[in-house]
């Protein structure tokens, strides 16, 4: 993907909650933020889902601007996937129904057809004994894993995540983060917002680091990691890697 962000500017409350960030990634099949609790990673990444709309700035993804109107933003919405925390399965209806109920209401495909992709995608990420259960009656992990399934399975081209694993423990996080390295591969595009440093360091194209609404540092894993530059990174990685 190309991601060209000049000026962003989006006030929550009377917070700047990103204070005129800008940015340029190119060549990025995916893209990592990092950064302290409260620097805006959440509300960049709902600006970018076309969830929140900034007060001024421009986004623009693979040369197209992110649209203005709500019918634009509609149409834009059903074209990525997303996979935020709390905003994730419908409580009432079994895993494989909150995969198919999407695809045949927003995205208009027969059930048959929406069955089909879900049966493969359970099949494909080792679901398919959950295909029947309800959200409460599955592990965190499997939840989230069919979070992810729901939100690719309309094939979207960009799929952004925000903090996929926390809450996990170790080995749901592992799961998920196989899951997000998969996609990874599959050739989907990819921002994902994540504390998982050595994931972020093993997948991202290019990472960086958000802070108090702006960009503190942007680059390669390596330079990010073995080299970082701005006093933020500095600090954000030492404090990280230690616990
Ligand atoms: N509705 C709101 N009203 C006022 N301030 C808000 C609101 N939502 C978020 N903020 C503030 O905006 C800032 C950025 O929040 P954001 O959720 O984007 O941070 P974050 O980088 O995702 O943090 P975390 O790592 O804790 O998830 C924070 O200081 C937060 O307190
Ligand atoms: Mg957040």
């Amino acid at each position: 993907m190309k991601l060209e962000i000049e000026h962003l500017l989006k006030i929550l409350g009377s917070h700047r909650a990103l204070d005129s960030l800008s940015l340029t990634v190119e060549n990025t099949r995916s893209f990592v933020l990092l950064g302290p609790s409260g620097g805006g990673k959440s509300t960049l990444l709902r600006v970018l889902a076309g969830l929140e709309k900034p007060d001024s700035g421009s986004v623009r993804i693979n040369n197209v601007s992110l649209p203005d109107s709500e019918l634009g933003l509609l149409l834009y919405r059903r074209k990525i996937g997303v996979v935020f925390q709390g905003f994730n399965l419908f409580p009432h209806l079994t895993a494989f129904r909150n995969i198919t109920l999407p695809l045949e209401v927003v995205h208009g495909l027969p059930p048959a057809e929406a069955s089909e992709i879900a049966r493969q995608l359970l099949v494909r990420f080792q679901l398919e004994k959950h295909a029947h259960q309800k959200p409460a009656q599955l592990s965190g992990g499997q939840r989230q894993r069919i979070a992810i399934a729901r939100a690719i399975a309309p094939r979207p081209n960009l799929v952004l995540l925000d903090e996929p694993t926390s809450a996990l423990d170790p080995e749901m996080t592992a799961e998920v983060l196989q899951m997000i390295e998969e996609l990874r591969d599959d050739g989907r595009d990819i921002i994902l917002v994540t504390h998982e440093l050595g994931f972020a360091r093993q997948v991202a194209d290019t990472i960086a680091l958000v802070s108090q609404g702006t960009i503190a540092e942007i680059g390669p894993p390596k330079l990010i990691f073995d080299g970082p530059q701005s006093p933020i990174t500095q600090s954000y990685l030492a404090k990280t890697l230690r616990y």
